[in-house]
């Protein structure tokens, strides 16, 4: 059964990684995908020659989200092409791990305006087309280290802790207008940002989760399929975590 057909999605960062996964499980339930990242290059043109053969419409942009004038010009370019946006998933993120006494300034800003201002400035520019409409599902990649706090990541932390706020809250603002707010929080999924951990820590984890594996991209991607989906239709300002149980 396809549970998207007829939609049409945004999705920051995903050139790779948990966005390309969503984007590629969206396509594949029959959604209209378009996906940004900050540059696009030949494997991102090959990604959307990929989406478009499963019968999808699909479109790479070049686009910073962490850049408030890049996403109004952003959406404006996508509505001369899509005309009705449903679904907007706010994945784009980066981390700059430090223990806060080596952690320096640029480091906090660079994840809090990417991970964070990012998911205003993104929400911001689509709530006019949502807001005519009279429909919308927003997704927001937190984490798990966003209820949780952890040691290393207090900028990463911040940031998604902060998105979670965020999205409680224009659940509340938005909801009248049948504008849906949630917010996934993966726990240790394989994708580039991981490969950077130390085999240790990576063990260990692995021994932590319940489920005794790391995620899969299309872990995610499958709840962000039911979020974005009308099966969710009654859920709003929820945090799904996608963890193997790690955070109970
Ligand atoms: P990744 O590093 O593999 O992919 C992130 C993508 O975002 C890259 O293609 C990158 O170019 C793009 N990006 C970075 N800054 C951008 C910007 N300013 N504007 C547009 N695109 C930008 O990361 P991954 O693992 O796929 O993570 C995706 C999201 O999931 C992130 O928000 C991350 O914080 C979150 N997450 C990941 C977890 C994991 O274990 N991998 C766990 C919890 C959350």
């Amino acid at each position: 059964m396809k549970l998207l057909e007829g939609k049409t999605a945004i999705i920051t960062g995903a050139a790779r990684g948990i966005g390309r996964a969503i984007a590629t499980k969206y396509a594949e339930h029959g959604a209209n995908v378009i996906i940004t990242d900050l540059a696009v290059n030949d494997e991102t043109q090959q990604f959307i020659a990929e989406l478009t053969a499963m019968g999808v419409k699909a479109k790479a942009f070049a686009s910073n989200a962490a850049v408030f004038n890049d996403c109004e010009t952003l959406i404006n370019d996508i509505l001369l092409e899509f005309p009705q946006i449903d679904i907007l998933v706010n994945n784009a993120g980066i981390t700059r791990d430090n223990l806060l006494m080596r952690m320096t300034e640029q480091d906090w800003d660079a994840v809090l305006t990417v991970n964070l201002k990012s998911v205003f400035n993104m929400t911001k520019a689509i709530q006019k087309v949502m807001l005519k409409q009279r429909f919308g599902s927003i997704i927001n990649m937190s984490s798990v280290v966003g209820i949780e706090g952890n040691a290393g990541q207090s900028n990463y932390a911040a940031s998604k802790a902060g998105m979670i706020g965020f999205t409680k809250s224009i659940a509340a603002e938005l909801g009248s207008r049948s504008i849906r707010c949630n917010a996934i929080a993966p726990g240790f999924i394989e994708t580039e940002m991981t490969a950077k951990l130390p085999n240790e820590i990576r063990e260990q984890w692995i021994k932590d989760i319940p489920l005794k594996r790391v995620g899969l991209p299309s872990d995610v991607a499958d709840v962000a399929v039911f979020l974005g989906c009308d099966l969710s239709s009654y859920v709003t300002g929820q945090v799904v975590s996608v963890c193997g149980g790690m955070q109970l």
